[in-house]
């Protein structure tokens, strides 16, 4: 039974609250760090996941490396003990700020979006009598049947650079004495569950192009997957560590292990989702005319994937479920937050067991993606963090 589950330990936190279950944190980083050994993977931790601290200083001591999306994360990733080299940066508006303070820190690479940038970075390199080490970020083209919002490979959105301009980046390249080729990198999107087809055509794919590359003159060193590996938020207590191996061993089927090329993928979700659960207490049961509300002192600005992507979390009463005992019966909630946007909904039509005022609810899966883009909408506190090992 995970940690949350012994959710008495709650009763005097204020809610709404992040609960992160150490252990589970813990179990999940030393088997990626075990199948990176094996797979000879070197795994970055997407930052912008979860940045909070203690969680990336467990994995900045476990050797792990980091990808970013802006100076601050950079920064913040460095002030958490990622070694500078290995640290990564992507992002298609990298500002001169940012690159300066970039080069400062002495990243390992800087992930290129476009032609433009790879001027930007030049000239700021040059400027500071330094190299910029750089990979191409490529637009694969390839669809990883995921959410709209959150799919990044194909030639209809704002990332990498794609096939047509390969050619020019190549002279771009060469005419750039300040910049470093490491090598390339392909993302594809995020909550990719057909792991084995979809890596698989990204691997096939990034084999394809690293060849096509090197007849170019192009040196390869590197080559980098990305992220997306996806989470089961319908059973999250089902295989609560991500199946990374599937993952591995779909890139490795094009890049045999013992072969010439440093390969990289970046995580984020799979390795924090399942870890985070945000906490609520039920302020009101309201009944409507035609169903019951749930409602709940936690809102979409604590946690916006359900109301910006339609995404679904489980939601568990933690009172009825452990205090209560097995005897109450299940009732149809929509569970609801307290925000003034319709689209403030946990879920509808869920089945929770019967729910009163004070209950402690927990939203499952929500360690990826929540804290970090959560906002202060309505004047609101944003949600603290809580540890399993604290209480
Ligand atoms: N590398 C790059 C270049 C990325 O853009 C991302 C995520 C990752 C790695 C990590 O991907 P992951 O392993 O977490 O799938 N807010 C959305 C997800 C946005 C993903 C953005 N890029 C959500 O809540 O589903």
């Amino acid at each position: 039974m995970l940690d949350i589950h012994n959710f008495e330990r709650f009763a005097e936190v204020e809610t709404p609250f992040y609960f992160y279950d150490v252990d589970l944190f813990r179990r999940t980083a030393d088997v990626l760090s075990a199948l990176s050994e094996t797979y000879g993977i070197e795994v970055h931790y997407a930052i912008k996941t979860n940045s909070e601290e203690r969680l990336l200083r467990m994995l900045s001591a476990g050797g792990f490396g980091a990808d970013c999306v802006s100076a601050n994360e950079v920064v913040h990733a460095a002030k958490c003990g990622f070694d500078p080299s290995r640290i990564m940066f992507a992002g298609v508006g990298k500002t001169d700020k940012e690159i300066r303070t970039s080069l400062e820190v002495g990243i390992g690479c800087f992930n290129v979006e476009s032609i433009p940038e790879m001027e930007v970075i030049d000239a700021i390199a040059g400027g500071m009598g330094v190299k910029a080490p750089v990979a191409l970020r490529i637009n694969p083209n390839i669809d990883p049947h995921t959410h709209k919002y959150i799919t990044t490979g194909l030639e209809e959105n704002k990332f990498g650079i794609s096939r047509f301009e390969f050619e020019a980046a190549l002279d771009k390249l060469k005419a750039c004495s300040n910049l470093e080729m490491k090598g390339l990198l392909f993302h594809i999107g995020s909550q990719i569950t057909d792991v084995s087809n979809v890596f698989g055509l990204e691997g096939k794919c990034a084999r394809e192009l690293v060849t096509w590359f090197e007849e170019k003159g192009l040196k390869v060193e590197n080559v980098d997957f990305g992220g997306g590996l996806g989470v089961d938020y319908e059973d999250p207590d089902g295989q609560p560590v991500a199946d990374f191996e599937t993952w591995m061993k779909a890139l490795r089927e094009y890049f045999p292990i013992g072969g010439p090329y440093k390969l990289h993928i970046e995580p984020g979700r799979a390795i924090v989702a399942q870890c985070g659960s945000l906490i609520a207490r039920v302020v009101y049961v309201k009944k409507g005319r035609t169903k019951n509300f749930v409602i709940v002192d936690a809102g979409m600005n604590d946690l916006i994937r359900p109301a910006l992507y339609g995404a679904y979390h489980k939601v568990e009463n933690l009172t009825a479920a452990y205090c209560r005992g097995d005897n109450t019966k299940d009732c149809v909630y929509d569970v609801v937050g307290p925000i003034c946007e319709s689209s403030d909904v946990w879920g509808e039509g869920r089945i929770l067991r019967q729910t009163r005022r004070g209950d402690l609810l927990a939203i499952r899966t929500a360690g990826a993606y929540g804290r970090t883009m959560s906002s202060q909408y309505n004047m609101r506190d944003l949600p603290k963090a809580v540890y399993s090992d604290e209480l």
